[in-house]
């Protein structure tokens, strides 16, 4: 399973297959991270990001990196506007990450760098961003490696502090601790880890509805849903798999 690196620098120093940027609907560049990754990749970046655009929030798109060679792919997402977290703004962020990582999987990329998105001119709190990045990129182990590039001290610490955060469930009914609810056919893996008692296999039938549980305890009580809790029960499952295959969940922190 892939490592996830937090890393304090300059993202365009990055030795990644995949930069990502901070962009705006107009994927035109603009100042911050957007800024600094549009100056280093050259004119043609906004060229071919203007024929992508507009870029709705929570999207991403990807166009060649040019004169940031030797990263092959920027991939240009749109965060939210922080307004007070209660217009959807987690789960847009959310969206920035699962939508990039899905993305870079479609490049065949073994690895991504981000920059703390929403963080800067945007003005999304730090903390509750890097709690949001580093639930995404734990709940989508999909690449070989992640870095979380933070520009200053205080997100780099965030950051750090929310990748070490375990993730835990209690049941609502009998208060006994959850494991993560796996529906569909299970990969070898996941068996093994089902196996070694890590996570609950919930068989082939699901709702279709998009509300099926995502937790299960040892009562068999099952609850939970959502995107956020669909994401944390995976993230909990990866890492029972890493478990599992005696590795040390490829979580690396500074
Ligand atoms: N490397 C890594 N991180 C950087 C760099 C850099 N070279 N420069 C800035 N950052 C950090 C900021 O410190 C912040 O933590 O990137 C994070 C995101 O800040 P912004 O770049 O301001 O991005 P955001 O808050 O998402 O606002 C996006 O700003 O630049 C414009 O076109 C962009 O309109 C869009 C808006």
């Amino acid at each position: 399973m892939g490592t996830i690196e937090v890393v304090l620098g300059d993202i365009t120093r990055q030795e990644v297959d995949i930069i990502v940027t901070a962009a705006n609907e107009s994927l035109l560049g603009g100042g911050g991270v957007d800024g600094a990754i549009h100056r280093a990749a050259g004119p043609r970046l906004a060229e071919a990001g203007s024929k992508l655009a507009p870029l709705e929030p929570g999207k991403a798109v990807a166009t060649p990196a040019f004169d940031l060679a030797p990263v092959k792919h920027v991939i240009h997402t749109v965060g939210p506007v922080w307004e007070d977290g209660g217009h959807g703004e987690d789960e847009v962020l959310l969206s920035c990450y699962v939508q990039s990582v899905l993305l870079a999987e479609e490049l065949a990329a073994d690895s991504i760098a981000f920059p703390a998105i929403s963080t800067g001119i945007y003005g999304f709190p730090a903390e509750r961003a890097a709690g949001i990045a580093a639930l995404a990129v734990r709940s989508m182990r999909i690449l070989d490696e992640v870095l979380l590039v933070a520009f200053d001290q205080e997100t780099c610490d965030a950051l750090t502090r929310s990748l070490a955060e375990p993730i835990e469930e209690w049941c609502p009914t009998c208060g006994e601790k959850g494991i993560p609810l796996v529906f569909g056919r299970p990969v070898g893996e996941v068996s093994a880890a089902a196996a070694a008692g890590l996570v609950a296999l919930g068989g082939c039938l699901v709702s279709g509805e998009g509300d099926d549980p995502v937790w299960q305890c040892p009562q068999v009580h099952r609850w939970g849903g959502g995107t956020r809790d669909e994401h944390r029960s995976q993230a909990v499952c990866f890492e029972a798999v890493a478990v599992t295959l005696g590795e040390d969940h490829g979580r690396s922190v500074p």
